[in-house]
């Protein structure tokens, strides 16, 4: 393999172990050879697993490149006095310190080549690494991290078929050239996928359903599953409309999600993104591109979010920090967001205020309903307790309905109509006491909520939830508030 610019770009060189005498040390001239043979065998054990706007995402089994670079290696005239410990040396040496149990990689591929950009990737992506590992020094748990990289080189692909052709049968367009960066590979999911996934899992679809399934995949199962504010973008929409749309839908799958889960993606780990940011921003780096598939989630067997990554430096751009920045410096870290300008990097944090700030608003908002309701029912009773005459139409109904629920736990409770009887003596002293439909429904959340508390050998929360939520009702715009009662009564049990 040719390489157009044959410098090993090498992030740290690593450091130079003591040799066993036995092994020979490879020559000049071998090392480059030894460069060449490893960028092939690497390549050769490519396979694609993602792909973004700029880049081809591939992965490499280590262990597989290994074999095959050493089995090249035996075949090759320059290299042939090599035996196979020298050979696994150098092979370690392009990895630096890879952990010890890793034995995969992550490589990516810019669909165009320039080695500028390639170059500017490596030296914010590195800056930025190098930085984490000094603050992680004293505050380990505080930031994020970025992955470590291992190398940058330049393949000319017309010295490399097969790797061009496992490229097209990927359908992946890329230059006669091609950057390789190489860094770890991650486990988990970017945040686009993931928001799009849990929410089919909270749809009810089953984790092997949806195993390795592809976004347009996700997006058709999506669209008919009534996510409010989700549409499905056509096959023809450009490419700036399918990005918002599917900026939209992220936004729709977060509200749905923070309504239905709790703590989805935690406050902390925000912060910890916050933490590399302000680091990277007072060193001068701005990412400038920290969209939802650049922040990458790794999740414990039960897909709660253990950490994040932050990825793709290759728009990032090495400046002063705020302070020290020009105007024209600053033009190119912020964008307008209607209200003034903000930093770039800052838009990712849309997605804590749609997880938790709201999902806390929504928690209010359910209290708030209940708490309405209650003074409604308290407001009533006084007025009710206080009417002397018997004859208070009001007044009868309600002792009507005392009497009528005393039967119905006495002799009753064990009936499958039980909370259906119940119901309904709520339903008619409601319409006595008022004839407006939401004011009737508040009234009867308070009765219920009395009733449970007051028959709690009878029926749970949990009871009455699956009955309310069994219900259909006939008024639309009630539904509403009673999803808003079904919500409370869903906190009250986990709480
Ligand atoms: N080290 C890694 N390990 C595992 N998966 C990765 C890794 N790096 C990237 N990915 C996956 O590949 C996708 C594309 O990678 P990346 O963001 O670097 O490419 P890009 O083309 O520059 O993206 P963009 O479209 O944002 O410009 C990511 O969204 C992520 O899901
Ligand atoms: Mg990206």
């Amino acid at each position: 393999m040719r390489f157009e610019n044959f410098e090993v770009n090498k992030i740290k060189e690593p450091e130079k172990k003591e040799m066993p005498e036995k092994v020979a040390r490879e020559s000049g001239e071998q090392r480059e050879r030894i460069e060449d043979v490893l960028d092939q065998a690497i390549l050769k054990k490519y396979q694609k697993i993602d792909e973004g706007h700029n880049g081809v995402i591939g992965l490499v089994d280590l262990n597989d490149a290994e074999t095959e670079y050493k089995d090249l290696a035996h075949h090759d005239q320059q290299l042939e006095d090599l035996d196979d410990d020298s050979l696994h040396q150098l092979f370690q040496e392009r990895f630096g310190e890879l952990a010890e149990d890793e034995d995969r990689l992550a490589i990516k591929m810019l669909k165009i080549f320039s080695t500028e950009r390639a170059e500017n990737e490596l030296s914010a992506h590195s800056k930025v690494y190098d930085l984490l590992e000094q603050a992680k020094l004293d505050d380990e748990k505080s930031y994020a991290s970025v992955p470590k990289l291992y190398f940058n080189r330049s393949v000319d692909l017309e010295a490399h078929p097969d790797l061009r052709e496992k490229l097209g049968r990927d359908r992946v367009m890329v230059d006669k050239n091609v950057n390789v960066l190489a860094m770890d590979f991650l486990q988990g999911e970017n945040l686009d996928y993931y928001l799009h996934k849990e929410t089919l899992l909270a749809k009810g679809y089953g984790a092997e359903e949806c195993e390795g399934k592809d976004y347009r995949w996700m997006q058709l199962q999506l669209s008919g599953l009534g996510v409010k504010g989700f549409s499905l973008a056509t096959e023809e929409a450009s490419k700036e409309d399918a990005q918002k749309i599917n900026r939209n839908n992220l936004e729709a799958m977060a509200r749905f999600l923070a309504s239905e889960k709790k703590d989805l993606i935690a406050t902390a780990i925000f912060d910890k993104v916050k933490n590399t940011l302000d680091l990277a921003h007072e060193n001068g780096v701005f990412h400038r591109d920290l969209h939802e598939r650049n922040l990458f989630l790794e999740l414990a067997e039960d897909r709660r979010v253990n950490d994040v990554v932050i990825i793709d430096w290759g728009e990032a751009k090495i400046l002063e920090s705020l302070e020290a920045m020009s105007k024209s410096e600053i033009a190119q870290v912020v964008y307008d967001d209607g209200d003034g300008l903000r930093l770039s990097d800052e838009y990712i944090f849309k997605y804590d205020k749609l997880l938790n700030t709201q999902a806390k608003e929504i928690v209010d908002e359910n209290e708030q309903l209940v708490q309405v309701a209650r003074d409604f029912w308290s407001r009533a009773q006084e007025m009710i307790v206080k009417k002397e005459n018997s004859g208070d139409k009001k007044k009868l109904a309600y002792d009507h309905m005392k009497e009528e629920l005393a039967y119905l736990v006495e002799n009753e409770s064990d009936g499958e109509r039980f909370l259906d009887n119940v119901d309904r003596e709520f339903d008619y002293f409601a319409s006595v006491l008022t004839p407006d439909d939401k004011e009737k429904l508040s009234l009867k959340t308070a009765l219920w909520l009395e009733f449970v508390e007051d028959h709690q050998e009878l029926i749970d929360y949990e009871s009455l939830r699956d009955y309310l939520a069994s219900k259909d009702l006939k008024l639309n715009y009630l539904k509403n508030d009673q999803d808003k009662f079904i919500k409370y009564l869903q906190q009250k049990i986990e709480s």
